[in-house]
């Protein structure tokens, strides 16, 4: 566990964390997802929904510049575009599940991987494996975990960018679901670091799960739950 300060479920978030605009609609999609009964099938498919819209939420974070176009009937629409070179960073395995969003909405993004896991000696999070576009230090990262629990995991993969020579506001990291304690992890240690998310749960309970949670995501998107 990260010996972060946590946050009570009252307090005040830094403006560093964006939380979605807490609709009927998204209500409805977690619902589905929550349940303990649904498929594997609709699971992937309505998680794969909310992930999308997190990763339009994220994309909004990035800086856009003025482009002016001309219309078709001849007037100038004083128009926007992104101003900086993006490129998405997946944390294995749960971040693989938002990969496929990403690159519907950002054709021919490259995209890089990280593996971290707990060494089952020291109990720390260890670097096992990360792939990443060798200009990453010039791009804006959307770093990808559907879970932010502990922080743990997080907070090792943000350093592993920063050693790369990502600048930490130029991370936006991109959760489905999160709680006080992770929050507090990640924004105490990196407060330039944005986090977007669809949910803030209650707490974590001795296992450090989610409450009420999900489950386990991996094991529910990849069916290698029992
Ligand atoms: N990872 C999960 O898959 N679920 C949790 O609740 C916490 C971490």
């Amino acid at each position: 566990m990260s010996t972060a300060t946590p946050l009570s479920p009252q307090a005040t978030y830094p403006d560093t964390l964006h939380l979605l605009p807490q609709t009927n609609q998204l209500r409805a999609l977690h619902t589905l997802i929550r349940d303990r009964t649904a498929s594997r099938e609709d699971f992937v498919f309505y998680s794969g929904r909310i992930i999308r819209m997190l990763i339009e939420a994220g994309l909004d974070l990035l800086p856009f510049e003025r482009h002016d176009v001309q219309t078709p009937v001849g007037r100038t629409y004083p128009g926007l575009r992104f101003a900086s070179e993006i490129c998405g960073v997946s944390i294995a395995r749960a971040g693989e599940s938002m990969e496929a969003a990403l690159r519907a909405v950002c054709t021919s993004i490259r995209i890089g991987k990280i593996l971290i896991q707990r060494d089952k000696v020291t109990k720390l999070p260890h670097l096992y494996y990360s792939a990443l576009p060798p200009d990453i230090a010039k791009r804006h990262v959307l770093l990808l975990d559907p879970m932010l629990a502990t922080g743990g995991t997080a907070l090792a993969a943000i350093q592993v960018l920063l050693d790369k020579g990502v600048a930490e506001e130029n991370i936006i990291f991109i959760t489905l679901i999160t709680v006080p304690h992770g929050i507090a992890a990640v924004t105490q240690r990196y407060p330039r670091v944005k986090l977007v998310t669809s949910s803030i749960e209650e707490r974590l309970n001795e296992h450090a799960y989610m409450m009420p949670g999900i489950g386990d995501f991996g094991d529910r998107y990849f069916g290698t739950d029992r």
